[in-house]
C-alpha cells in the first residue's frame, strides 16, 4: 500500500521490528509461531495513513483500554512465524487503529493479519504503562528456553531469588535490567486471566516471565528490548552451564551488585 510504504519514518520502524523478528528467530527463541510484537506508532503515522479505511470489521475489545483511544499500533499476526515476521513484516502483522473510546480496534494496514491471540495483554500493558505516565512503546513477547526453563523449578518462582541469580553472573544483567524480572504465574495463553495477571506485575517490572511459557520486555526501543531479553537469556546459561558441570556458581557477592547501582546510577527494584 502507497501511503504506508511512503512513509519513511514508519518503515524505518517497521525494518527494525523485523531485524528483531529474525533474531528471536536465529536465537531459537520462536520456534512454530511463538512470540507476539507490538509497537505504539502513533508518532510516525502521518494525516493521510492515520486515516485509512478499516480492512475488515471493527473488532471489540474485552478490556478497555482509555490510555490508547486513537492510537495506532503495528502488532504480528496470529499463528505467524518470527522467521517469516522479519522477511515480509506486512504479511504476517499488520497496523491497527484503537477507537477514540478505546474499545474496540479496527486493521487498517497493509492486508487483514488478524493480531496475535496476546492482544489483551499487549493492549493493557500498554494502556497500564500511559495510566501511570509512561510514554512506553514496545511490548516484546517471546519463548527463551533456558529463561523458561527456570519457571519450572519452585524456588525460581520468586522474583527476588530469580532477579538475584540472574543478576549475580555477569554485571550486565543488573546494568541491563535494573527493575529486575516479575513472575507472572501460569494462564492459559491468549486469556484475559493471563493480562490481567501480567500487568499486575508491571508496575515493579520491565521483564516479566510467564511461568512455563516464556519472557515479555517493555521499553522504548525494540532493539533495547530485545538486548534485555538476551542479557538475561546469557546469565541463564552461564547458571545452567555450571550447574551441568556439576557445581553452583559462586555468582557475584552482595558487595558487588550494590556497588553497581551508583557507578551506573541505576533505579532499585
Ligand atoms: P500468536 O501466534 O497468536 O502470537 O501466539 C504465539 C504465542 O506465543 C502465544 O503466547
Ligand atoms: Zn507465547
Amino acid at each position: 500500500m502507497e501511503i504506508i510504504r511512503r512513509n519513511k519514518a514508519l518503515m524505518a520502524e517497521i525494518d527494525r521490528i523485523a531485524e528483531v523478528a529474525g533474531y528471536l528467530w536465529t536465537k531459537g527463541w520462536a520456534e512454530r509461531n511463538g512470540g507476539n510484537i507490538s509497537v505504539n506508532v502513533t508518532h510516525l503515522m502521518d494525516d493521510e495513513s492515520k486515516s485509512l479505511p478499516a480492512l475488515a470489521p471493527t473488532r471489540p475489545l474485552n478490556e478497555e483500554v482509555p490510555f490508547l483511544g486513537g492510537h495506532f499500533f503495528y502488532v504480528t499476526g496470529t499463528g505467524k512465524r518470527m522467521r517469516y515476521v522479519a522477511q515480509a513484516p506486512f504479511d504476517n502483522g499488520s497496523i491497527i487503529r484503537i477507537a477514540p473510546d478505546g474499545k474496540s480496534f479496527d486493521i487498517i494496514a497493509e492486508q487483514p493479519v488478524g493480531p496475535t491471540m496476546e492482544i489483551h495483554s499487549h493492549l493493557m500493558m500498554h494502556n497500564y504503562l500511559r495510566s501511570i505516565g509512561r510514554e512506553t512503546t514496545v511490548v516484546l513477547h517471546t519463548h527463551p528456553t533456558d529463561l523458561i526453563g527456570f519457571s519450572h523449578c519452585k524456588p525460581f518462582l520468586n522474583s527476588e531469588h530469580l532477579t538475584r541469580t540472574l543478576w549475580s553472573m555477569i554485571p550486565e544483567a543488573r546494568i541491563v535490567v535494573p527493575k529486575g524480572i516479575g513472575i507472572v504465574p501460569y494462564a492459559i495463553p491468549g486469556t484475559m486471566e493471563l493480562a490481567y495477571a501480567t500487568i499486575e506485575q508491571l508496575a515493579k517490572h520491565d521483564m516479566l516471565l510467564w511461568e512455563k511459557h516464556g519472557v515479555l520486555a517493555v521499553g522504548d526501543d525494540i532493539i533495547d528490548c530485545f538486548d534485555a531479553i538476551d542479557t538475561m537469556s546469557k546469565s541463564a546459561q552461564i547458571y545452567f552451564n555450571a550447574r551441568w558441570a556439576g557445581y553452583e556458581p559462586v555468582g557475584m557477592t552482595d558487595e558487588e551488585l550494590e556497588a553497581l547501582v551508583p557507578a551506573f546510577n541505576l533505579p532499585r527494584m
